[in-house]
């Protein structure tokens, strides 16, 4: 008999490629509309790889506020999108210690309250739920390119990234999209 610690748990892994900042609000806007609370979504990436513009997606997706109202949140760390569906934490870990700070705003009974979005999620790792999406970003090779390496953790998430293929799908991004 396994502890949750020591469970092996599932995990799928996608590479997706934005082709400019209208496609990373919509790949956004997609997962938006699919996530649920408790869902912790971890982004990573440097300064200028998307992940702002992201959460702008997830956040419109999720009915919680309007993609422009969505910005980094330089002084506040911790926002809370309440306006939809389910709330949208978004966190900022840039100017975060470490991970006991992460824990030190509460952060964790907030995720299982709504959805946990966290950019510079590096900066918090030991703090986040294993169970988890997590998306790299980086640079494409052309200025409004970005790549986005997905990876589920858990039976939830991973079914999170199958119903995000599907919506991609449904959505015509089958050409941008290669599977790892
Ligand atoms: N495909 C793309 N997806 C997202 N942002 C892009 C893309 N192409 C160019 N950009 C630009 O890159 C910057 C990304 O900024 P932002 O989302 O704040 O990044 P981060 O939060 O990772 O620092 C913006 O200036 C945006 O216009
Ligand atoms: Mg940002």
């Amino acid at each position: 008999m396994g502890t949750t610690a020591d469970r092996e748990l599932p995990t799928e892994r996608r590479a997706l490629v934005s082709t400019d900042v209208e496609a990373t609000i919509a790949l956004g806007r997609a997962l938006g509309q699919l996530v649920e609370a408790g869902d912790v979504i971890a982004l990573s990436g440097d300064l200028g790889a998307g992940k702002t513009h992201l959460v702008k997606g997830i956040v419109s997706g999720a009915g919680g506020a309007p993609a422009e109202d969505v910005v980094s949140p330089t002084f506040v760390l911790l926002v809370p999108y309440d306006g939809g569906r389910v709330t949208i934490h978004h966190v900022d870990a840039y100017r975060l210690g470490g991970p006991e700070e992460l824990l030190d705003l509460g952060a964790i009974d907030l995720f299982a309250d709504g959805v946990g979005v966290v950019e510079w999620a590096e900066r918090v790792e030991a703090a986040l739920p294993r169970e988890r999406l997590g998306i790299a970003l980086d640079y494409g090779e052309e200025p409004s390119e970005r790549t986005l390496a997905l990876e589920a953790t858990g039976v939830r998430p991973v079914a999170l990234l199958r119903a995000l293929d599907r919506a991609l799908a449904e959505a015509g991004w089958g050409s941008e999209r290669r599977a790892t």
